[in-house]
């Protein structure tokens, strides 16, 4: 089955038409800027634009960086506030949609580093922001928000983010020891038996996963950039 899936990122919103039985992007996809500041009419503008793009009439989903419950948005860290109580399944014609990083762990799940894992796997994304996916055998506990955990009295994506590394010029070597830091209070309360470490910072998995050591495996995504998409396509299908 094809189904669209679009990724909504704080610097690009991606689509393409996903094959959800083999799990590949079925079409080139075509990414286009976020709007700045990132309000919800203009995000919506850019959405139908990939939907006509692709002259799509089929089953869409999409991720939204945000807690989503039934469709309706509960909470915007790093995108427009005016997003908290929108019904974004709604405002996308129907979509269904889901949390960015909950998407991209069911894609991991399904096609990529979790494939047949049981017990406790955790599917982390490090960019904007830290967002995060919890299975459990296979099944996904939706909106943990584990990127606002509280690590030394901050909330953990703004010390350990891509965009921290970013924005404080840190070496791949210090941001590895925050990342660190971030991984053992997540071990300590979920005693995974896997985390996968996805979003922009895993295309640079060599240069700082050598610094970190767990007692839990700790791989990077096989999906990468395309885990979004994917992901949102999966969610939309089943
Ligand atoms: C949001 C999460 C999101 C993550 C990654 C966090 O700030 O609260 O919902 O999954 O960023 O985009």
């Amino acid at each position: 089955m094809n189904v669209l899936g679009i990724d909504i990122g704080g610097s690009g919103i991606k689509g393409a038409p996903v094959d959800t039985e083999a799990g590949r992007l079925a079409e080139e996809r075509l990414r286009i800027p976020t709007p700045q500041p990132s309000k919800p009419d203009d995000v919506a503008h850019v959405v139908s634009s990939i939907v006509e793009h692709f002259h799509w009439s089929g089953p869409v989903g999409v991720t939204f960086p945000g807690v989503v419950v039934d469709g309706v948005v509960r909470s915007a860290a790093n995108v427009a506030r005016s997003w908290i109580g929108v019904d974004a399944a709604a405002l996308f014609g129907g979509a269904t949609v889901l949390n960015d990083a909950d998407a991209a762990g069911m894609a991991e799940m399904t096609f990529g580093e979790g494939r047949g894992r049981r017990g406790t796997v955790l599917v982390l994304t490090f960019g904007t922001g830290i967002g995060s996916a919890l299975f459990t055998d296979g099944t996904l506990v939706r909106n943990t928000e584990l990127g606002h955990l509280e690590l030394h009295g901050k909330d953990a994506e703004h010390r350990a983010s891509d965009r921290a590394r970013q924005e404080h010029d840190l070496s791949w070597e210090h941001w590895a020891e925050r990342v660190q830091q971030y991984l053992e209070h997540v071990e300590m309360l979920f005693s995974p038996s896997l985390i996968v470490i996805g979003g922009g910072a895993s295309k640079k998995a060599d240069r700082f996963l050598p610094h970190i050591t767990l007692d839990t495996p700790v791989v990077p995504a096989a999906l990468q950039n395309e885990a979004g998409i994917i992901g949102a396509a999966l969610a939309a299908a089943s």
